[in-house]
């Protein structure tokens, strides 16, 4: 039976996704490549994450040709031209270049003239506050559609001399459509979305900031590289996810049962076992593909949603539950009708 679902701040319009698209570079690194550069194993790394491989750019490949690939097939999949779009949000931390934004590369190279574009800094959350961020400007009317892209080479920062943390992180991209409608499913029907600036040590990547000024030398040359604190990470992970989903289903009158797909941020399989298990969520409707990508940060969530669509395993009508956690600290979630 289709639940009532409560809008908890409904615009003038519905802001449905229309189109999903994802891509990841060809070069893949697996464990056992790892087990060969480091003292780890695919034991170690599989045990505590669930990681088999994951995708890495190549040289020459850059975060707005991932992002680019993306949206291609988001817009293919909505059945628009790349003219049609009225907005462009990138969500990344690994950007182009330190400016202009990464969207203004994407406008450029899909040729998405009529839109305007810019780049927004949630880390693992990016996606997420992409999302609604765009339900905003899409439910008030102002704007009819946007593309939201998630897109990173966290290959490019990642310290491949940390065992910790190097086998985490993998490429990729992916990208949704969202579109304005007055009929038919109600699209993005909530989002959740918080901040916590003072856990910012937890995770980092220090450099090309102005803390760290380009005229000055760097007090470690590791800064250049990310840094994570794992554990204290992990708790605070299963802590606020389980928190922001019984923000989400309160808001829209739902129980966990009226949730079809739930599709977490792939930062550790374990983490999502053991937030699934709290919300005593049953695995089949727990989405999960970080076997094959790692950690993509931002990429995260729209790359799962893209091979959750193409895989059948969202059906229109379906309620989906889209949360995630990251640097920040940032958590946010969006629930979805399709
Ligand atoms: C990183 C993570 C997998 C580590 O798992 P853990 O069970 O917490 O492991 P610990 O960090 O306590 O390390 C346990 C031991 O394994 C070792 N170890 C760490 N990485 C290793 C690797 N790749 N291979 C083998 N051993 C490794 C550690 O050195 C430590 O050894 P010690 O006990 O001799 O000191 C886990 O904490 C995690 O996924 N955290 C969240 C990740 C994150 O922040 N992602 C980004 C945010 S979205």
């Amino acid at each position: 039976m289709v639940p009532e679902i409560t809008v908890p701040h409904p615009g003038s319009y519905n802001a449905v996704i229309s189109g999903t698209g994802s891509y990841a570079p060809p070069r893949t690194l697996s464990n056992e490549d790892f087990a060969k550069m480091l003292d780890t194993s695919d034991e170690w790394i599989t045990t505590r994450t669930g990681i088999k491989t994951r995708h890495i750019a190549a040289d020459n490949e850059t975060t707005a040709q991932l992002a680019t690939e993306a949206a291609v097939k988001a817009l293919a999949d909505a059945g628009l031209e790349a003219r049609d779009i009225e907005l462009i949000i990138v969500a990344t931390i690994t950007p182009e270049m330190v400016f202009p934004s990464t969207a203004c590369f994407v406008q450029d190279m899909l040729g998405a003239v009529n839109a305007w574009a810019f780049d927004l800094l949630a880390a693992c959350s990016g996606f997420v506050y992409g999302v609604a961020t765009a339900r905003e400007f899409i439910t008030s009317g102002r704007y009819k559609n946007a593309l939201v892209i998630g897109a990173e080479t966290l290959s490019k920062i990642t310290d491949y001399e940390d065992r910790a943390s190097c086998v985490l992180f993998g490429d990729g991209a992916g990208a949704v459509v969202v579109e304005q409608s007055q009929d038919g499913p109600l699209g993005i029907v909530y989002s959740s979305s918080s901040s916590d600036g003072s856990g910012w040590t937890s995770l980092n990547c220090q450099a090309h900031g102005s803390r760290h000024p380009a005229n000055r030398p760097l007090d470690d040359p590791k800064k250049i590289f990310m840094t994570i604190n794992g554990r204290e990470v992990y708790q605070l992970a299963v802590r606020r996810i389980v928190e922001i989903v019984g923000d989400c289903l309160e808001q829209c009158n739902l129980t966990i049962g009226d949730i079809d797909m739930f599709i977490p941020h792939q930062m550790n399989a374990r983490i999502i076992e053991s937030v699934a298990k709290r919300l005593k969520l049953p695995t089949e409707r727990v989405f999960i593909n970080i076997d094959r990508y790692g950690n993509t940060s931002s990429a995260s969530i729209p790359i799962a949603l893209d091979e959750c669509c193409r895989e059948g395993r969202v059906k229109s009508g379906d309620i989906v539950l889209m949360v995630a956690f990251g640097a920040g600290l940032t958590w946010g979630a969006n629930l979805v009708q399709f």
